[in-house]
């Protein structure tokens, strides 16, 4: 098709997407774990405008391929430039300034869930427009809130039933010894004279660190015998860094060292995490990495506020959705109904319907198939639900006010007075 019949074609643009019935589940449940890890945690929900400044992020990750090639940026009708957001970590710390939250009690932390939008080419894993989950926390510079965050993100992960996820992690120091190491890492590449991409021969002047980082053939070799950054850091940096590897020993957080884990956003200081997640269908065996944070200790100043040290993460919920897909992980996992309604008859019916409410008020999971006609198809559907327990309520209980409880595992049955059921059932649960 040529690109003038592409454009007129009534279709969503390049790399975004709709998020159909059948997706909904997944983004729920997703939804419904970091609520639980934000809970569990005590994470305080924040969210961003979807728009913001296009200085924000070009202030805090100028040489980052997000910043420099990847945002979606337009001029506002005052002529301001503005940006569709590519992430949300120099959002979050815009606002922390914004709203003083350095007054607040400490550490802040803060989760959120939403699009973000980068100019990429699309492939799997890979869309224009995606959603991320992320969590960080602010004012607190001790190595344990590291460890916690890498802790919180692994539990989620874990509460959704993903396996097969490594997690790499590395730490890069402060920017004075990385000036150091980066001037080491490029005599290295100049004496070895690998045969870089063009974006890296760029990057030989503007941003070294990252060469480490690009999956070009070319380029990959260097991480084969490149210095790594461990043996430049300072000796406070060092500590920091044995101290929450000590923390995931003692966690029982099983990792792996990647010495050329560098991320791709500018603002990181020590700490550097992602999880990867190995499908086995995979040739390459590469893995996909389904979320990555770190510390990011310079970043409110970069933004004009007062020196805070921060800590955070964020994953890409397509992604997760992908992986829970592979692996077969249901979205409504431990979602399954407490207890399935059974009725015939048109008062039955009508009693099934308000039993069901009475049920759902006081967070008992009832489920029904009242559009189903025979009792034969209602209870096999109880049966393909899983349920422990069926209410039927036939012709004759329902002018009795009784229903009759069914045991599914052995079928046996008993009447029970309508008044009663509710603590029945509770009661047996
Ligand atoms: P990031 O690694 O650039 O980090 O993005 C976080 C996650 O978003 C990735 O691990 C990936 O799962 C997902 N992601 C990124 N780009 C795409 C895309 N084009 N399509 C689908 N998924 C994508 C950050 O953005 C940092 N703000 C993370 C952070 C939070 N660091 C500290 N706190």
């Amino acid at each position: 098709m040529n690109d003038k019949k592409q454009d007129q074609k009534i279709q969503t643009p390049r790399g975004m997407r709709d998020i159909l019935p059948e997706d909904q589940d997944y983004f729920y449940r997703i939804e419904n774990v970091c609520r639980k890890m934000a809970r569990e945690y005590w994470y305080n929900k924040i969210d961003t405008p979807i728009v913001e400044k296009a200085d924000i992020f070009k202030r805090t990750s100028p040489y980052s391929e997000v910043v420099q090639k990847q945002m979606y940026n337009f001029k506002s009708r005052g002529n301001r430039e503005l940006v569709l957001r590519p992430e949300g970590t120099a959002s979050i710390a815009r606002a922390y300034i914004e709203h003083g939250m350095k007054a607040w009690p400490k550490p802040v932390k803060l989760w959120y869930m939403g699009p973000f939008f980068r100019y990429e080419k699309p492939q799997a894993g890979r869309y224009r427009q995606h959603h991320q989950y992320g969590f960080e926390i602010f004012g607190q510079k001790d190595a344990v809130l590291d460890a916690q965050t890498i802790l919180l993100f692994y539990n989620l992960l874990q509460e959704l039933h993903l396996e097969n996820v490594v997690v790499e992690i590395n730490s890069i120091g402060l920017p004075d010894m990385r000036k150091k190491y980066e001037k080491e890492l490029v005599k290295y590449i100049k004496k070895e004279g690998f045969d870089l991409c063009p974006d890296c021969q760029k990057r030989l002047k503007s941003n070294p660190l990252r060469i480490l980082d690009c999956k070009e053939d070319g380029c990959s070799r260097v991480r084969e015998g490149a210095p790594q950054i461990v043996d430049y850091l300072s000796s406070k940096s060092k500590k920091h860094f044995e101290e929450v590897l000590e923390l995931l020993d003692y966690l029982e957080i099983p990792y792996s060292l990647n010495p050329y884990l560098v991320r791709g956003l500018d603002y990181y200081t020590r700490t550097v995490f992602e999880f990867i997640v190995q499908n086995e269908d995979d040739e390459d065996g590469a893995g996909l990495s389904l979320l990555g944070g770190g510390r990011y200790d310079n970043l409110i100043e970069t933004l004009g506020g007062e020196s805070t040290p921060a800590v955070g993460g964020a994953g890409g919920v397509e992604r997760l959705i992908e992986a829970m897909q592979n692996q077969s992980v249901h979205p409504s996992y431990d979602q399954k109904p407490d207890i399935f309604i059974a009725s015939l008859g048109s008062l039955a019916k009508k009693k099934a319907m308000k039993l069901y409410e009475r049920f759902r008020q006081k967070r008992v999971r009832p489920v029904e198939s009242m559009g189903k006609g025979s009792l034969k198809s209602q209870l096999k559907r109880a049966d393909q639900l899983g349920v422990k327990y069926t209410i039927i309520i036939g012709r004759k209980e329902a002018l009795d006010d009784k229903v009759t409880l069914r045991t599914m595992s052995t079928g046996r049955q008993k009447i029970v007075k309508e008044s009663r059921i509710l603590s029945v059932v509770k009661n047996r649960l």
